[in-house]
């Protein structure tokens, strides 16, 4: 377990995947595990805050997840819909900030319509940011970043000789968001299906062979503590990163 003066992750972020594979393990439709991974999400969002994280960002929905079979779609976005009028109050309550990623506006109505509200709502929390990712694609992502980035650069808003990572990075959907200082993939895959790929360029990747209906704050807190064995060095030498000794 973590101690108190461990270094916790500030951004952990999650690609939730084992849903299907959860529902058939037990010869339910794969919806059954989506709605199981829902009640996970619940559980993750407040036990991510215990453990001292400061924003959560969940990949709920791909660019790429629109080609599964339309009743499978649709009932996500049900789900995703129910899901947010629900946890409305909760969040005010518990002072849960909520934004999202990803290109919302291709989403259904009704749910456009519950993401503005509870974004609307929650928008004066500070503590602590729950983000979803639905729709989302690092590539289209990069995409709609280029695309403003020349609109600016072309209204003479940016000029291209200054470009660099700090003034594109402003065009991306997270420009106001940390980066991710953990990934967390559930569910035994081991790949970032489209996902923060510029965010994450100096993550720590945690890969874990748990469905993600069964993930538990405990699986999160070892994740936590696997995070903490290890030395971020962004470049450097491990030499150059340790205090040195106090001389006499
Ligand atoms: C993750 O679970 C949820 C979404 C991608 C929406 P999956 O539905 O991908 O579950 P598996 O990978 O088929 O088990
Ligand atoms: C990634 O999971 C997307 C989300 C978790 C929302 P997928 O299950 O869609 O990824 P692939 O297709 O197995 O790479
Ligand atoms: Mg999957």
């Amino acid at each position: 377990m973590s101690s108190p003066a461990a270094n916790i992750p500030q951004h952990v972020a999650i690609i939730m995947d084992g849903n299907g594979r959860w529902a058939k393990q037990r010869g339910l439709p794969r919806i059954e595990g989506h709605r199981r991974g829902v009640e996970t999400v619940r559980t993750v969002t407040f036990a991510a805050r215990d453990l001292g994280v400061r924003m959560l960002t969940l990949y709920a929905f791909s660019n790429e997840n629109w080609k599964r079979p339309q009743d499978e779609v649709g009932a996500l976005m049900g789900l995703l819909e129910f899901y947010l009028k629900k946890e409305l109050d909760t969040f005010v309550r518990d002072r849960v900030r909520f934004r999202t990623v990803g290109r919302t506006d291709e989403l259904p109505e009704g749910v456009q319509k519950q993401l503005r509200r509870t974004t609307e709502e929650t928008k004066c929390f500070t503590d602590y940011t729950l983000v979803l990712a639905l729709n989302y694609g690092s590539r289209t992502e990069m995409v709609d970043a280029a695309r403003a980035y020349a609109a600016a650069v072309a209204a003479g808003k940016e000029k291209l000789n200054d470009s660099s990572w700090a003034t594109f990075s402003r065009y991306l959907y997270t420009a106001d968001m940390p980066e991710p200082d953990l990934v967390i993939r559930t569910s035994g895959e081991m790949r970032i299906s489209n996902f923060l790929l510029l965010q994450a360029a100096y993550a720590e990747f945690i890969f874990t062979p748990v469905l993600w209906p069964d993930f538990t704050k405990a699986d999160l807190a070892a994740a936590i503590a696997d995070y903490n064995r290890r030395e971020r060095r962004f470049g450097q030498t491990s030499e150059q990163l340790k205090p040195a000794p106090a001389s006499k």
